[in-house]
């Protein structure tokens, strides 16, 4: 993210205040010290939006969302975080930083764009190449799997001739430097000291093409057999994967429903061409938090079709969690027959396609197919084996999902709902005790309950921080001379941050502060930016409370760590439990004291 100079970035917002830029969208009426709207992010009928003047801050208590001024714009015109900037700037007159002495974020903007330049003119080079005579075999190739002229020039399709420079030569006598080429992904260093080579060579061209219609880069593939089938631009300044959908700048400026997720380019484009205009490629990666963020400025509705091979539906299965902590709805559309999107369209066509749509499972109800796929249902201990792990899985999940869930495995086993009914209850009272799955090196707790009051507390600890420099530093000492941490990576985050900036002055803007953080780190902290007006700087025993829930917490984590004999610098078991009692003894000293 680039950096404007602190004090552009404090002018900016202070002729921006985010009651007058949000009441250009939404009708706000003051209650209270806040203003209150319908939210523009969700549908609702009473409000529960809400914008601070004094804090400069916006929350949605319905759906989470919230800022500064920059990310409602983001969010409200579907904006970088660069453009949100110029936006505002645009706003009220003011003019961009170019001139200012910031050299570095001025270089960089230069650069960026030599790239973005030089990535537009590679493409208009490739799509050339493709109508042209060299490009005979490669039209041959596109017209084979289906596609028509217009939905070649729709996508920008292209075609990289079979040589070792043409683009370079082309886009050298354009003006761009070797460096500058290559710094694009277009070129290759060779062996020999000095040598440059094109990336792509002999291969069809798909533009990946950014929401501002600007080329971030490249995927080609091989018209034949061959490894790799497709190579794909890596990370350069312009580019990241795992930042990017294909063919998401199809939906700009659309009134969509829903998104519809597919694995690959062609099956995009190959929808597309078949009526089915609202479908990106997660770009051969599993789906990043990144790319279910971008995702979420156009809509909470998403389908998700991967190809029906196993490497698919693993892949889908992760997407999917992924989509679902972002708060997304989602729905897994199913091709049977083991088709790819691409595949099932051109056999069936839009509606067949369409109703597949209309069929799609809920997440639960996906899970469940899952289960059943991997046990067979032919004798009677198949289908008991298949109920206990259905019901175990379906124990985990919120009770109005599970009603359904529970006829289905009902069914399915041959079992009755009660035993089904139990059985799922059954398998979460015995779970109880086990409120943490170790995964990498992060806990995630299971206990609902335990999960809220631990996030209570370490909002209200970034809440005090916030409030003054003294209270930061105090929270931090007490942190450290306790040995608790934030679980919420966010918090910790955003604690350094609040120390970085309280070292240089006594008081912070927090909006400001705010617009410099990722979206992930803001979208946390909002909701406790939101509780520092229950405190006041005397609430230290409040304060004292939360850190005892915490380090309480964290004893309790500990004791069921040992006890699953998850550590295994512990495996002795007479060991385990003296160490266990020993902690037991330590947090019934806490909680008393
Ligand atoms: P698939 O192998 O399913 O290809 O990879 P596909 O999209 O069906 O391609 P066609 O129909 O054979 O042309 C799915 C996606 O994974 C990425 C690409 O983004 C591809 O679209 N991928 C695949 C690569 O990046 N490199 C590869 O070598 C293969
Ligand atoms: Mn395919």
């Amino acid at each position: 993210m680039p950096m404007f100079p602190d004090a552009w970035m404090a002018e900016l917002l202070s002729r921006n205040d985010i009651v007058s830029v949000v009441s250009e969208y939404v009708r706000l009426s003051a209650k209270g010290r806040r203003m209150w709207g319908c939210c523009p992010f969700h549908h609702e009928k009473t409000p529960s939006f809400s914008v601070t003047g004094d804090k400069q801050l916006y929350y949605c208590f319905g759906c989470h969302a919230g800022g500064s001024v920059v990310q409602f714009v983001m969010e409200m015109e579907k904006l970088q975080y660069t453009e949100a900037i110029k936006f505002l700037a645009q706003r009220v007159g003011m003019e961009l930083p170019n001139d200012v002495d910031d050299e570095k974020l001025k270089n960089e903007r230069a650069k960026k764009e030599r790239l973005y330049a030089a990535c537009k003119e590679a493409a208009r080079f490739y799509h050339e190449c493709l109508l042209s005579n060299m490009g005979k075999e490669a039209k041959e190739y596109l017209a084979k799997r289906g596609l028509d002229a217009k939905t070649v020039k729709r996508f920008g399709l292209g075609y990289a001739p079979d040589s070792w420079d043409s683009l370079l030569l082309h886009l050298k006598e354009k003006g761009f430097t070797e460096n500058e080429i290559k710094d694009a992904g277009l070129a290759l260093s060779g062996k020999k000291e000095g040598s440059c080579y094109d990336t792509y060579r002999n291969r069809v061209i798909f533009p990946i093409i950014a929401p501002n219609s600007r080329v971030l880069g490249f995927g080609a593939r091989i018209m034949g057999k061959g490894e790799p089938k497709y190579l794909n631009t890596g990370d350069t300044l312009i580019f990241n994967k795992r930042n990017n959908l294909y063919a998401i700048n199809m939906q700009k400026g659309k009134q969509i429903n829903d998104i519809l997720i597919v694995e690959g380019y062609m099956d995009v484009i190959s929808l597309y061409k078949h009526g089915v205009e609202n479908a990106v490629a997660s770009l051969g990666t599993a789906l990043t938090q990144q790319q279910a963020r971008l995702i979420k400025r156009y809509t909470n509705k998403v389908y998700i079709c991967y190809d029906g091979d196993a490497a698919g539906q693993n892949a889908m299965l992760r997407g999917l969690d992924i989509l679902a902590k972002e708060e997304l709805k989602v729905r897994v559309v199913v091709i049977p027959g083991g088709l790819d999107p691409d595949e099932y369209v051109r056999k069936n066509g839009k509606d067949a396609f369409e109703s597949l749509k209309d069929k799609a499972l809920t997440l639960p109800a996906y899970k469940l197919l899952c289960i059943e796929r991997a046990c067979d249902l032919n004798t009677d201990e198949d289908r008991e084996e298949y109920a206990k792990k259905a019901c175990a899985y379906v124990s985990t999940i919120e009770p109005v999902e599970k009603e359904r869930c529970i006829s289905q495995i009902a069914r399915k086993s041959g079992l009755s709902r009660e035993t089904i009914m139990s059985q799922c209850g059954a398998t979460k009272s015995s779970k109880k005790e086990e409120t943490f799955v170790k995964r990498g090196n992060r806990r995630e707790k299971k206990d609902d309950e335990s999960v809220q009051r631990r996030l209570k507390a370490e909002r209200m600890m970034v809440a005090y921080m916030s409030l003054s420099k003294d209270n930061a530093m105090y929270v931090m000492e007490k942190m450290a001379q306790e040995d608790v941490q934030f679980e919420n990576e966010a918090f910790t985050e955003y604690a350094d941050a609040l120390l970085m900036e309280y070292s240089e002055k006594d008081v912070i803007d927090e909006a400001r502060l705010l617009s410099t953080q990722s979206a992930s780190v803001a979208e946390a902290v909002l909701p406790a930016l939101q509780l520092s007006d229950e405190l006041s700087d005397s609430s230290r025993d409040i304060i004292e409370d939360c850190m005892k829930t915490m380090q309480a917490d964290a004893i309790r984590a500990r004791i069921l760590e040992i006890m699953n004999g998850a550590d295994a610098q512990m495996p002795d078991f007479a060991e385990r439990l003296m160490e266990a009692e020993k902690l037991k003894k330590q947090l019934s000293r806490l909680l008393e004291s």
